[in-house]
C-alpha cells in the first residue's frame, strides 16, 4: 500500500481533549492515524488538520464505544484496512459526578461499558493483532482517580482503578511478546471532561489544570519507552506518592470525598450534560 511507510496508530476519543492531542502528537511523530469517536464532524476537521500539518494519512471511523457491539465493530473496521497497527491509544472515556444514589443507572452502565468493557475488548483484539504483526504499543488512559476510592465519582474512579490494574497485569503477561501496555494517570486537565461529568469546579482549580497537549506528549513518550505507568505533572506525582506511601486508605477516601462533594464545588446550577450524538455506523 502506498501510504504504508508510516506506522499506523489508532486513537479512541479523538474528537476532543486529550484524544485529539494524542492524534496530533502521533501524527507529528510520523504516524498515520485512525481516529474514532461519535462526533464525526469533529473527527473530519481533525483529519484535515493532521493531513495538512503533518502529511499523515488519516482514516475517520465514527463509533459508539458505549454500546456493547461498538468495540468489535471498530476493531473489524480497522483490521479491514489491511495494515498492521503499531500504536493503540485507549483514551475514550467520561465521568459522572454527584451522589451515587441519584445517578442515572443507564448512564453509569454506558460509562462502565466505555471505560472498562470496550477498553478491555480493544486491548484484547489489538494485542493479539500486534503479537501476530511484530509487536506494538498500547497506551491506556486511567486517572489519578484510580489511586483511591473517590466519593461523588464512586463508579468513575472505580472504572479507572480497573483500567490501571488490568493494564499493569496484561503488560506483565505481554512482556516477552513484543507488546507493551502503558497506563497514564492524568490529573485535572483542561478538556470537556468536567462539563460532560456535570462537575463545576471553582475558578481556583484552573491553576492546577494541565493542558491536554502536555499530557498527550508525556503519554506517548512513556509508551514509546515501554514504561508500565506514568503520572503527568509534579502535583499529580506528589499526590500519588502521598497516597501510596503515607496515607491510610480511609483517609485518602475521606479527603477525596471532601474535595469532590458537589455542594463544595458547585458555584452555579449544573450545566446540562453534553447532548449524546446519534449513534453512527462505523465505515465497513
Ligand atoms: N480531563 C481530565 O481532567 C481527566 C483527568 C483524568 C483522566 N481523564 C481521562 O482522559 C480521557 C479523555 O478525556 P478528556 O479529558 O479528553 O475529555 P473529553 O474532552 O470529554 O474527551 C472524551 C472523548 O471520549 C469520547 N467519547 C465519549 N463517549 C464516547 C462513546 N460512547 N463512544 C466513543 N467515544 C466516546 C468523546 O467523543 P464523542 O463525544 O464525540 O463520542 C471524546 O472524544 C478519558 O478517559 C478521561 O476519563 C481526564
Amino acid at each position: 500500500m502506498g501510504e504504508a511507510k508510516r506506522p499506523l496508530a489508532v486513537v479512541t476519543g479523538a474528537s476532543s481533549g486529550i484524544g485529539a492531542d494524542f492524534a496530533r502528537v502521533l501524527a507529528a511523530r510520523g504516524h498515520d492515524c485512525v481516529i474514532t469517536a461519535r462526533r464525526e464532524d469533529r473527527l473530519r476537521a481533525l483529519a484535515a488538520e493532521l493531513e495538512k500539518d503533518h502529511g499523515a494519512h488519516v482514516t475517520v471511523i465514527a463509533a459508539d464505544l458505549g454500546e456493547p457491539s461498538g468495540a468489535s465493530r471498530l476493531a473489524d473496521a480497522v483490521f479491514a484496512l489491511g495494515r498492521p497497527v503499531k500504536f493503540l491509544v485507549n483514551n475514550a472515556g467520561f465521568g459522572v459526578h454527584g451522589d451515587f444514589v441519584e445517578q442515572d443507572p443507564a448512564r453509569l452502565a454506558q460509562m462502565m461499558q466505555l471505560n472498562m468493557v470496550s477498553l478491555t475488548e480493544l486491548t484484547h483484539r489489538f494485542s493479539q493483532h500486534m503479537v501476530a504483526h511484530g509487536g506494538g504499543k498500547i497506551l491506556q488512559v486511567a486517572s489519578v482517580g484510580a489511586f483511591q476510592p473517590s466519593p461523588y465519582y464512586a463508579v468513575y474512579s472505580a472504572t479507572k482503578a480497573y483500567v490501571r490494574d488490568f493494564s499493569q497485569a496484561a503488560n506483565w503477561e505481554l512482556r516477552d511478546k513484543g507488546v507493551s501496555i502503558t497506563t497514564i494517570c492524568p490529573g485535572l486537565t483542561r478538556t470537556e471532561f468536567h462539563e460532560v461529568a456535570d462537575h463545576i469546579k471553582p475558578k481556583s482549580m484552573d491553576a492546577l489544570m494541565m493542558d491536554a497537549r502536555t499530557v498527550a506528549e508525556i503519554g506517548v513518550r512513556a509508551a514509546e519507552r515501554g514504561r508500565a505507568t506514568v503520572t503527568p505533572g509534579l502535583a499529580n506525582k506528589l499526590m500519588e506518592w502521598m497516597i501510596k506511601w503515607w496515607t491510610p486508605r480511609w483517609v485518602a477516601t475521606a479527603m477525596a470525598g471532601i474535595s469532590m462533594r458537589p455542594g463544595a464545588k458547585k458555584a452555579a446550577p449544573a450545566a446540562p450534560a453534553r447532548e449524546q450524538p446519534e449513534r453512527p455506523q462505523p465505515e465497513a
